[in-house]
């Protein structure tokens, strides 16, 4: 090592020491100088004083979760208008939300970093083949949608910009996937790549596990993390400059999701929100879904492991339940709303640059033993690894909206290979999607006994957008009848 490499070592070995983290050098004689480089380089890529005190505070002190205070519904716009000032209100959000695409002040944002293990797909979860007939990928779906959204409002920077965060595990498979494929005909100017920040696991003791023995296991920080690395990476400046002012936040998992919505981002956008979402009315009581709720003034997204059953369970005197909204994990966000974000985190706390707070979850992960340096894969949970969650940014604003979207209009996430929310079900849902459209539009669907479509049908977003754009379509192009059990894609 050169003599600032010893005195930088000799820096973070008394830091890491001094927080209880020394064990990390155990095989620090035995590598050779550029593992070292490597290995004191990740070490002072990682915010230790943040990660010491997460130690004490969740991994070994955890609080137990609880629900403090009165928690009552958070109010939200229904999917249908219910009077006639409402219908006026979502007409004039309808032409803000399109205003706002035309003056060009909308950005598209998926959050793309999240590891997949639960597809089993080997390879980053946006370029899974995802729909029905032609298995476009999840990026390729959004790449079509927000070419064809730029086109119609006639964006003035020739198309919406596109804001990818991807993991260091998966950025540069991500960035070769896109530019194999030409960027799926987005300009590259409109994209911006950037990785978030990881966080190491750590033992229950507090201790951080090592993956090799010049390596931390590290994995992506949260879906949180996107509103760090918003600021980290350049992106905020980069819209600020492009006089962006709402970002459109999404999930990588779900093939027709409206990655922008003017409606949605024109209710926000009227109401003067600085962060809003988009709910569903969850089927059952313990769906699956991040439930809304108001706990002392506050909107709260409660995840739906930590509902209550009685709070699930309560329904209203017509039946619905009590708590019936959840969270599709959709965003409309404020820029301005994110720099804020980071700055409190600077001022309030000891220098972190964010505000979100870090959860626990209890996983099994791979690492090496001190004294033999053998590899241990657990068969139990042996860590626990730190994230933020977007959601929590919602109890920091002073203004929000809920929006109520129709599940079948844009829902259809692909969490796992097979069961609820599938690679199974989403094509599925999508040709229901798609099957009552048309026949909206008076083409006749050939159906089975319990109504579900008997047949399979993509249409592409330049084809339409809306059920309202079939008829147009339909009155300019032949669509073939559909036999029973046929194939149909609308490109
Ligand atoms: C999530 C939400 C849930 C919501 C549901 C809707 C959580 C804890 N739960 O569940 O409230 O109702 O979706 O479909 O968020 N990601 C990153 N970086 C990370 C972690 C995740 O980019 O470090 C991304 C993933 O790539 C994915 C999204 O965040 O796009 C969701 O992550 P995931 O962990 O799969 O959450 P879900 O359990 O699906």
């Amino acid at each position: 090592m050169s003599y600032e490499a010893e005195l930088a070592y000799a820096d973070l070995a008394a830091k890491l020491n001094r927080l209880g983290q020394s064990h990390v050098f155990t095989f620090w004689p035995h590598l050779t100088p550029t593992q070292q480089a490597d290995f004191a380089k990740q070490l002072n890529s990682l915010d230790w004083d943040l990660i010491a005190n997460l130690a004490e505070t969740v991994v070994k002190h955890p609080q137990k979760f609880e629900l403090k205070g009165k928690v009552e519904p958070a109010p939200y716009y229904p999917n249908i208008p219910a009077d006639a000032a409402m219908r006026q209100k979502y007409a004039a959000a309808f032409k803000r939300g399109e205003d706002l695409l035309r003056q060009g002040k909308v950005a598209a944002f998926v959050v793309a970093g999240g590891q997949g293990t639960r597809l089993g797909w080997d390879g980053p979860k946006g370029t899974f083949p995802a729909t029905a007939i032609q298995k476009k990928s999840l990026f390729l779906c959004f790449a079509e949608f927000l070419l064809a959204l730029g086109k119609r409002y006639n964006h003035p920077g020739g198309g919406i910009p596109f804001y990818i965060m991807t993991s260091p595990q998966n950025d540069a498979a991500t960035r070769d996937f896109w530019k194999k494929h030409n960027y799926f005909g987005m300009s590259p100017a409109d994209l911006m790549f950037f990785p978030q920040d990881q966080m190491p696991a750590l033992s229950p003791t507090g201790k951080v596990l090592l993956e090799s023995k010049n390596s931390l296991a590290l994995s992506p920080n949260g879906h949180g993390g996107s509103l760090l690395a918003l600021h980290k990476s350049g992106a905020l400046a980069d819209m600020k400059k492009r006089g962006i002012t709402q970002i459109s936040y999404f999930q990588v998992d779900n093939p027709i999701v409206r990655c922008i919505d003017p409606l949605f981002i024109g209710l926000h956008d009227l109401d003067n929100a600085q962060m809003s979402s988009k709910m569903l009315p969850k089927t059952f009581p313990k769906e699956k879904l991040g439930n809304f709720a108001i706990i002392d003034h506050k909107l709260t997204v409660i995840e739906y492991s930590d509902l209550p059953d009685d709070l699930a369970e309560q329904r209203l005197p017509n039946g619905e339940l009590r708590f019936r909204s959840g969270s599709i994990a959709l965003h409309a966000i404020r820029r301005d709303f994110v720099e804020s974000l980071n700055q409190m985190g600077e001022r309030g706390r000891g220098g972190h640059g964010f505000a979100l707070p870090f959860h626990r979850a209890e996983k099994k992960v791979p690492c090496i033993d001190l004294d033999t340096a053998a590899l241990i894969d657990p068969q139990k949970p042996n860590a626990v690894k730190l994230e933020t969650f977007v959601f929590d940014a919602l109890p920091l604003t002073t203004q929000s909206i809920i929006y109520e979207t129709n599940r079948l209009d844009e829902f259809a996430p692909i969490k796992g290979p097979t069961g609820i929310d599938s690679a199974e079900t989403s094509p599925k849902v999508t040709t229901q999607r798609n099957a009552d459209w048309l026949e909206q539009a008076g083409i006749p669907i050939p159906r089975n006994p319990d109504n579900t479509p008997n047949c399979t049908i993509e249409i592409a977003p330049s084809f339409a957008l809306y059920p309202a754009d079939i008829p147009a379509k339909k009155s300019k192009t032949k669509i073939p009848p559909i036999p029973p059990g046929g194939k149909l894609y609308l490109p």
